[in-house]
């Protein structure tokens, strides 16, 4: 572990996929803090999330110059790169945008890292592993069955082999609210079906250790607070079939559990293979960063509290 940036005062902390699940998150957390000088990064012309200390520019990470040009400006001690097409199946379809932007993309950020001394901070996830073996420790080893895990973990393998100061957070099935984002998440969708009096498959067979976006920022937070570096699996403690994920959240919403039909994974028959049974041990985010996520009920509880905010 690197010592703490110490006095460095205000730290300069990039962030790619600003307006994403995680990346409005990341803003509103880091922004909560004086010690943080906020620059946040998306591919639109304007922010999706408001009314906070951030500053936002907007970057698509597939131009290297305009990384290059943002990186002379403001010199980043911190870059956190959440940014990435996220969409499995549409991974699975459209493979040379996918390494465009989860592999090419990275490199480019790896290269100014190294220019400007920056500390990087890579987004990557439990689908680099191959579901036969979970939950999974941070030191197990990865075997990809899709496209998406394996453009996440050759872009883990250049930050690896980088010269940086860096730091890999895998996370699982992020849920949690955030403004106009292009796709809903898990919970959302699930939601916003049961509300419509749809009835809905999902899979029993594939564990998850979902993790709630408002848990993940702050995890991360605490890791870079502390200059951690190596790989941390960042997640929910609970592993849970999706299934049961659903159920859960049926019942903390007091709608109808039975709306949820079982099905199995090839029943569903999702383009891009899914591994079955990931999910994460934290032990070491909880000993080393204090990393203490919610339990999922908790969680859920206060998603609801979150969305009936975001309605009023
Ligand atoms: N969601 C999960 O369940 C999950 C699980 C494990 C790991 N992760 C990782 O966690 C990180 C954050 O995921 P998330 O859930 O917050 O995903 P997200 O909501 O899809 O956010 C990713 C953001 O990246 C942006 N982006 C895509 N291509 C870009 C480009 N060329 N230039 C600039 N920005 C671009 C997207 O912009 P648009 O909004 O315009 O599309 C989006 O805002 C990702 O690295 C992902 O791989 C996510």
């Amino acid at each position: 572990m690197s010592p703490p940036f110490g006095d460095i005062l205000p730290l300069r902390v990039l962030i790619t996929g600003a307006n994403g699940l995680l990346g409005q998150r990341l803003v509103e957390e880091f922004s909560r803090y004086g010690r943080y000088d906020v620059l946040a990064t998306g591919r639109d012309e304007r922010p999706r999330f408001g009314n906070l200390s951030a500053g936002y520019v907007r970057l698509d990470i597939l131009r290297r110059a305009d990384i290059e040009g943002l990186f002379a400006d403001f010199t980043p001690h911190v870059v956190i790169h959440a940014a990435a097409m996220t969409n499995v199946d549409a991974c699975e379809r459209e493979r040379a945008l996918c390494w465009r932007t989860n592999v090419q993309a990275t490199q480019y950020i790896i290269r100014a890292c190294e220019r400007y001394d920056s500390k990087l901070v890579f987004l990557s996830t439990d689908f680099v592993f191959d579901g036969q073996n979970g939950p999974y420790r941070e030191d197990d080893l990865p075997n990809p069955v899709n496209y998406y895990g394996a453009s996440k973990l050759t872009a883990e393998n250049e930050v690896r082999a980088s010269l940086l100061n860096w730091a890999i957070v895998r996370t699982a099935l992020l849920y949690g609210t955030a403004r106009n984002v292009n796709r809903p998440n898990f919970a959302l969708w699930l939601l916003d079906r049961l509300r419509r009096g749809e009835r809905v498959r999902v899979v029993v067979d594939q564990y998850r250790t979902p993790t709630y976006n408002v848990d993940l920022a702050r995890g991360i937070e605490q890791l870079v607070r502390r200059n951690a570096s190596g790989i941390y699996h960042l997640s929910g403690r609970e592993l849970v079939s999706i299934y049961e994920f659903a159920r859960q959240i049926a019942e903390v919403f007091e709608l109808d559990p039975d709306q949820i039909q079982p099905c199995t994974s090839e029943e569903l028959g999702q383009p891009a293979r899914r591994p079955s049974r990931t999910g994460f041990i934290i032990l070491k985010a909880e000993t080393e960063l204090g990393y203490r996520p919610r339990p999922l009920r908790e969680a859920l509880r206060e998603l609801r509290q979150q969305i009936e905010v975001d309605i009023r």
